[in-house]
């Protein structure tokens, strides 16, 4: 694990526009006749395993959900244990106030978003999570620069364009849009993809593009862009580019580059609809997730598999969760939907 020692400043770029990823979400159900859109949702076990990432490059996962409760989680991020809000959290917690006391820092938005202790942190450091090294930072907003329970996707991710990118014999063309800090913009780029990263944040595009350079992608075909993202889409479908699968995970609430404003409940279906325009005539796949409180899967497979319904394919969708030691409660953290080619 690398560490960049703190010297009395917040965050070493600036921060992600804001974005909520509080979430309420609902257990996942099975539906066995398929609907028009041949909704194949996958369930969730009360009590799933951990899992055990399939590290393409064998380094132990530095991430680790600890004990959950009272609307707060503890998490092991390489060497520094956190505890920090999380809303869903409504049960107990397992371990005792003195375990959750050693945590190395706290953050809490009780009284305004406050670290305690963030000066137990250096200013930077590195860790391993489903393959992918992140550079971490506690930022103002208490984001480290990763979204832990998106591990499920990015193991998705690199088994899935590998096998593509194999049965294809051409490298995928993959458009990552509110890509943040770019964890699966590497997971695909692992795998051999060819990306277009997009993020309204300059800090946040920094970041992802320091993150591909600590997972050796200095030179990987990537485009990195700093736009809002439906001025992005627009622009491309002028220009006819074609992508042969999107990834996206927009804000509940979020800002352009220039300050437009981004709301998921009206802007969804729009953002969907763009995207569909930039999509080869034989699409791979989109993966879409959310952290908006209400998003159960159903919904965002029922909004995923009607864009994509006149593609031959099947959607398939589930809460992201974080995860630790088998005793230790999973903890719901957003959902996605995944549609995958029938081709
Ligand atoms: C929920 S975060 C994405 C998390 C990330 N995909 C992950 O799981 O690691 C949302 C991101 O969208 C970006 N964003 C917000 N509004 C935007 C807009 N209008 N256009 C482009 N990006 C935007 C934010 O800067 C932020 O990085």
């Amino acid at each position: 694990m690398t560490v960049v020692q703190r010297a009395g400043v917040c965050c070493p770029v600036p921060p992600p526009s804001r974005c909520s990823s509080a979430c309420g979400m609902k257990p996942d159900v099975r539906d066995k006749k398929p609907n028009p859109y041949t909704l194949n949702l996958i369930p969730q076990t009360p009590y799933p395993k951990p899992q055990t990432p399939n590290n393409m490059n064998h380094k132990p996962n530095d991430y680790q959900l600890l004990d959950s409760g009272d609307g707060r989680k503890l998490e092991r991020f390489g060497e520094f244990i956190l505890a920090r809000p999380c809303s869903q959290a409504v049960w107990k917690p397992s371990l005792s106030n003195a375990e959750w006391a050693a945590a190395n820092a706290t953050f809490d938005r009780s009284d305004g978003n406050q670290w305690h202790n963030r000066g137990n942190l250096p200013l930077e450091w590195q860790i391993n999570v489903a393959g992918i090294e992140f550079i971490l930072s506690g930022t103002d907003f208490g984001h480290l620069g990763i979204f832990p329970e998106q591990q499920a996707q990015w193991q998705w991710l690199q088994k899935t364009v590998g096998e593509l990118n194999a049965k294809r014999g051409a490298p995928l063309r993959i458009l990552n849009l509110f890509a943040y800090s770019g964890g699966s913009t590497l997971a695909a780029a692992l795998a051999g993809a060819h990306l277009c990263h997009l993020d309204a944040s300059k800090g946040m595009v920094q970041w992802a593009r320091r993150n591909a350079e600590v997972n050796g992608l200095k030179d990987h075909p990537i485009r990195w862009i700093v736009d809002d993202a439906h001025k992005f889409l627009c622009r491309e479908a002028r220009r006819a580019v074609k992508y042969d699968a999107i990834i996206l995970d927009p804000p509940t609430f979020g800002r352009g580059q220039n300050n437009e404003m981004y709301k998921i409940e009206q802007d969804l279906p729009e953002t969907l609809h763009l995207c569909c325009q930039l999509l080869s005539d034989s699409p791979a796949f989109m993966l879409l997730s959310a952290h908006t409180p209400g998003y159960s899967p159903v919904v965002l497979a029922n909004v995923l598999s009607q864009s994509m319904a006149k593609h031959k394919g099947t959607t398939s969708a589930g809460e992201m969760l974080l995860t630790g030691d088998p005793s230790v409660l999973p903890t719901p953290c957003g959902v996605y939907a995944r549609w995958i080619s029938g081709l």
